[in-house]
């Protein structure tokens, strides 16, 4: 069962047309800077283990996992067919609107570790998400939820746009338990810039992820 945490006016956004259209185009960009990047590796190479199943929900051509560790499948989703065909790490891939259907296409208790990078800030409805993320992971399995301070500020619900990062982390979590997660995991970190700019006190995207276990 759903247990709603949002009201209507904070699942809006402020362009509301089909999320589908605002990726049909490839963006092969980096969407957080190296120091975002390499401190999210680190959490994966300490969090994950090797022969897991994972699933990078919400991905792109990057999935930002460590190259030395081979799991047993990497499955990927998102909303454009060519950046993930273009990703190296996926064994497969799935291309799904979690906007307009919550319902994901695996097995329960299938996955290992379920990773979204950048991505929860899109979702309308993280409630039906977030319960079907528990359904598909196995017990002792992860959840880890990452993000930085930035977004396509048009294509974040209401919730999400208005609050900060703090907010971000509190709401995460909030939405997890509704579900039936247990408290998750909150990491909040500064990171700092690579190269020169690091080295005189540059700093780099800021850090945050939510990591939950199944029970
Ligand atoms: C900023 S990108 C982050 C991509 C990738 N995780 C990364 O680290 O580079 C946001 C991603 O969220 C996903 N996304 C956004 N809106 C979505 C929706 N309505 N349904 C499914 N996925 C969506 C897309 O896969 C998109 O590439």
């Amino acid at each position: 069962m759903v247990v709603e945490v949002l009201s209507e006016a904070q699942r809006r956004k402020w362009d509301a047309s089909d999320d589908q259209l605002f990726y049909a185009e490839p963006r092969f960009v980096q969407h957080l800077d190296e120091a975002f990047r390499e401190r999210l590796k680190r959490l994966y190479r300490e969090r994950i283990p090797a022969r897991a199943v994972v699933l990078d929900l919400m991905s792109s051509w990057v999935s930002h996992l460590p190259d030395d560790i081979s799991y047993e499948r990497v499955i990927g989703h998102g909303l454009n067919a060519k950046e993930l065909a273009a990703n190296k790490r996926l064994d497969s891939h799935w291309l799904q609107n979690l906007n307009l259907d919550q319902q994901i296409p695996l097995k329960t208790a299938s996955v290992d570790a379920v990773l979204i990078v950048a991505g929860w800030q899109y979702l309308q409805y993280p409630e039906a998400v977030a319960a079907e993320l528990l359904r598909i992971t196995r017990p002792q399995g992860l959840l880890i939820v990452a993000f930085s301070n930035r977004m396509f500020f048009t294509k974040a619900p209401q919730v999400w746009a208005d609050g900060s990062d703090r907010d971000h982390l509190a709401y995460v979590a909030e939405v997890l338990m509704a579900q039936g997660w247990p408290r998750p995991e909150l990491i909040a970190e500064q990171t700092r810039s690579r190269g020169w700019q690091g080295l005189i006190g540059g700093q780099g995207d800021p850090f945050f992820a939510v990591v939950a276990t199944r029970p």
